[in-house]
């Protein structure tokens, strides 16, 4: 499929068949969203990846009971990272091995702490969150390119997913996409026909 093909026929799911997707695929789906887009390259997510079907049982009721979620091969939960300043270092450590310039290296840090300082925690955590949203179309498009199916899902309760994967306080689960193979047909796709203005 090309990458037409693949935009047109991609849906989001409502149920899936129960196979499992071979593990090769999954880190195929994996490195393809590692390599999305993000502001200044801050990489602002980290992903949680479930397959046990009792954590998946657990995790329905709080999901508004979708039966993606239990129909799934991997439940992928996209958090988003309000640890600027770990990824700010993190690149200046990727940047010291890489050999680049100091003075490039000190122009890219001096900027980015600057930039960080000015946010407030509302103002971290919905920076972080943009930049997953992106890395979730990787993961749609690239589902499908990979030979399964997902659904994007905000039908769930951030607050009961942190507590329930016991996530760490920077980290706040954004949006969800169950993957696997489709056990439904899609329905005509409703698009507005005119975006541009
Ligand atoms: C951020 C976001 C949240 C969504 N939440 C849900 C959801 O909780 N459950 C669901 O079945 N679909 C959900 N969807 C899927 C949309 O309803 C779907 O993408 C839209 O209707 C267009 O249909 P298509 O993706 O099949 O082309 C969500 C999509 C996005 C982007």
């Amino acid at each position: 499929m090309n990458f037409k093909e693949i935009v047109m026929s991609r849906y989001a799911t409502k149920k899936f068949n129960g196979e499992k997707i071979p593990q090769d695929k999954v880190d195929e789906l994996i490195e393809l969203i590692r390599y999305s887009a993000s502001s200044f390259n801050m990489q602002t997510w980290k992903l949680k990846i479930i397959s046990d079907p009792k954590m998946l049982a657990d995790l329905k009721p709080v999901s508004f009971n979708q039966e993606q979620i239990t129909t799934c091969s991997h439940l992928l939960v996209f958090c988003a990272d309000s640890d600027l300043m770990g990824s700010i270092n993190r690149i200046k450590q990727m940047m010291l091995d890489s050999g680049a310039k100091e003075e490039d290296i000190k122009a890219y840090i001096d900027m980015m702490t600057s930039y960080v300082s000015s946010l407030d925690e509302n103002g971290k955590n919905s920076y972080a969150r943009d930049q997953v949203f992106i890395a979730l179309g990787n993961a749609l498009n690239g589902a499908k390119a990979l030979g399964f199916d997902s659904c994007p899902m905000g039908g769930f309760d951030p607050m009961k997913y942190k507590e329930m994967l016991n996530l760490s306080d920077n980290l706040m689960p954004a949006v969800i996409c169950p993957i696997g193979y489709a056990a439904d047909e899609p329905r005509p796709k409703m698009r507005f026909d005119n975006i541009v203005l």
